[in-house]
């Protein structure tokens, strides 16, 4: 249907600069992640080491460029924006970029990631804004877990975040939590009653090799099964939530007792590369079109150059048409990227 669709749009509606960012596989791209600064407030254990390099500021785009970028995607139909990082919340005056965005002729939908720490204080500004979806980052309610896991204090501020974002008019606030085996099984079940209690969306995301010191063995995985087989036991029955988007990342599931929704992301034992949208931008400029891709388009380097916006749209099209099927962890071909996650953004 899809397919058709797409097929439809490129060989009758519209001329080829103008159509949808198609890849060989027939995967039309409308969801475009941009990680806004490399730089972070704590150091996930997963995902940072303790002295982690950031890029100099000059290397970052400036809101300017961003915004350039977009406008140039949104016309070939990127109609949804997430905001990454690092921790999104650290680069200064987001919400002026967020607005910036919002204001974009066909952007419809603006995203954040963050880490929740700095989020009371600015929640309100980001509604303001124009941000409408919010997904924060929390792998535990333990004091020491959370500085296990982190490195760093903040579980309070965290929480006061989620609470703030809900008052400011998110609905629903969403909290992700990564399923780390041997490290956060006894999170699951206290994440979900939290969750349940607060009114907010739980999803757990299976451990992914983007790891810092290459620590990921698929023997890690908590698998989405077993997260679901724990809250079945431990916290209430599930069932599968119905009409969801089958592309869709997450396989959702209501509470059967009407308390709520939890979700997991299998992105390692079920991979949704099939029904991929996604293209990401870091925060240095390079055009990823893939998580795990080994390859970017940089541009950074057009922007500065001067480049056209055709010249910028053939090297968007060009990086989308060049996707590969997907991700291999499930097999030895496997390569992981260099990038670390911190500077991809998830
Ligand atoms: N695997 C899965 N998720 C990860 N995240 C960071 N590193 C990994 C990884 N290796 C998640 C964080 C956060 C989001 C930005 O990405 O937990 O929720
Ligand atoms: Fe898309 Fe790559 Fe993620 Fe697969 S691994 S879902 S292709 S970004």
């Amino acid at each position: 249907m899809d397919r058709l669709h797409v097929l439809d749009n490129v060989t009758t509606c519209s001329p080829p600069s103008l159509g949808p960012l198609v890849d060989s596989f027939g995967r039309v791209h409308s969801n475009l992640r941009i990680s806004v600064t490399d730089r972070c407030n704590i150091r996930c254990v997963y995902c940072m080491p303790e002295s982690a390099q950031f890029l100099p500021r000059q290397d970052l785009l400036s809101f300017d460029e961003i915004e350039r970028i977009v406008r140039v995607a949104a016309v070939l139909g990127i109609d949804k924006i997430r905001l990454t990082g690092g921790e999104p919340l650290v680069r200064r005056n987001l919400p002026d970029l967020i607005g910036r965005i919002a204001g974009i002729p066909g952007i419809k939908d603006i995203g954040l990631t963050t880490n929740g720490i700095l989020l009371a204080p600015m929640a309100r500004s980001l509604w303001d804004a124009g941000l409408r979806r919010i997904n924060v980052s929390l792998d535990t309610l333990s004091p020491e877990k959370f500085l296990e896991l982190t490195r760093r204090p903040g579980l309070e501020s965290v929480i006061e975040g989620i609470i703030a974002a809900k008052e400011a008019g998110f609905d629903p606030v969403k909290v992700n939590a990564i399923a780390i085996k041997g490290t956060t099984e006894d999170e699951i079940v206290p994440l979900a009653r939290f969750a349940r209690e607060h009114g907010l969306e739980l999803r757990f995301i299976e451990y992914m090799p983007l790891d810092v010191v290459a620590s990921w063995e698929r023997d890690k995985v908590l698998l989405a099964s077993e997260i679901l087989e724990r809250l079945e036991r431990d916290v209430a029955s599930l069932r599968p939530t119905p009409d969801q988007d089958p592309r869709a990342p997450a396989a959702d599931y209501d509470y059967v007792d009407g308390k709520g929704r939890v979700g997991v992301i299998a992105s390692v034992s079920r991979p949704f590369c099939m029904s991929c949208n996604r293209i990401r931008l870091t925060a240095d400029g390079k055009l990823r079109n893939c998580l795990f891709a080994l390859e970017e388009t940089d541009l950074r380097t057009l922007l500065r150059g001067g480049a056209s916006d055709s010249m910028l749209t053939t090297a968007l099209r060009e990086s989308v048409s060049s996707k590969w099927e997907g991700h291999e962890i499930n097999t030895s071909r496997f390569i992981k990227p260099e990038r670390l996650m911190h500077s991809i953004g998830g």
